[in-house]
């Protein structure tokens, strides 16, 4: 990915507070521990980094795809910009865009392979849906649902595993079961895969 933040910085430190930024998004800024924290976003030769409110992040990952065009209600704030909304680029705006910045395309994430989706499948049935095998599921979808940094994690509910004593059960993507997890320990489990 093209390092291109000076540019970007340099203008943050002159420019009036509240602007609206029109650029390409190049894919998710995240934090020293891999969370999602923003968006970098490409504007002709700089690239911003832009900190996103909690509640406009899962977009990136359900909605936005890399080398979109998108406007961004942004204000300076220290070494980043910080967003307070989102929306895609009418198409006439964007392919003026595009003919002013002709090479200057980001690397977007895109261009980089896909990650592979990790599938936890929970037992919903007969004993296991009497100790808790539908609450520990609904548990499992809410945390994948409200967390795009569990993009590559799908939950599945089947049928008895043969361990009906020890439920509720749930299967990892490598085959392991694991009884009576917390929903915390379960999603421990399936890191990204490169
Ligand atoms: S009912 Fe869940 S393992 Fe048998």
């Amino acid at each position: 990915m093209k390092t291109l933040h000076e540019p970007a910085l340099a203008e943050a430190r002159t420019a009036p507070t509240g602007q609206v930024l029109k650029g390409q998004y190049v894919g998710a800024y995240r934090s020293d521990k891999g969370k999602i924290k923003g968006m970098l976003l490409q504007v002709g030769a700089a690239e911003y980094t832009i900190k996103l409110p909690k509640y406009l992040r899962p977009m990136l990952v359900r909605e936005l795809a890399p080398g979109e065009f998108v406007q961004v209600w942004a204000y300076p704030e220290d070494d980043r910009w910080r967003a307070i909304n989102v929306l895609p680029l009418p198409e006439c705006e964007a392919s003026l865009l595009r003919q002013q910045w002709g090479d200057l395309s980001p690397v977007v994430e895109a261009d980089r392979p896909k990650q592979k989706r990790l599938c936890i499948e929970v037992c919903t049935k007969g004993k296991c849906y009497k100790q808790g095998g539908r609450q520990l599921h609904g548990a499992l979808q809410d945390a994948v649902d409200s967390n795009p940094d569990l993009s590559h994690v799908s939950i599945k509910a089947t049928g008895c595993m043969k361990a009906c004593k020890h439920g509720p059960n749930l299967r990892l993507p490598n085959g392991r079961m694991l009884h009576r997890p917390t929903p915390a320990e379960a999603l421990a489990q399936v890191k990204p895969q490169s």
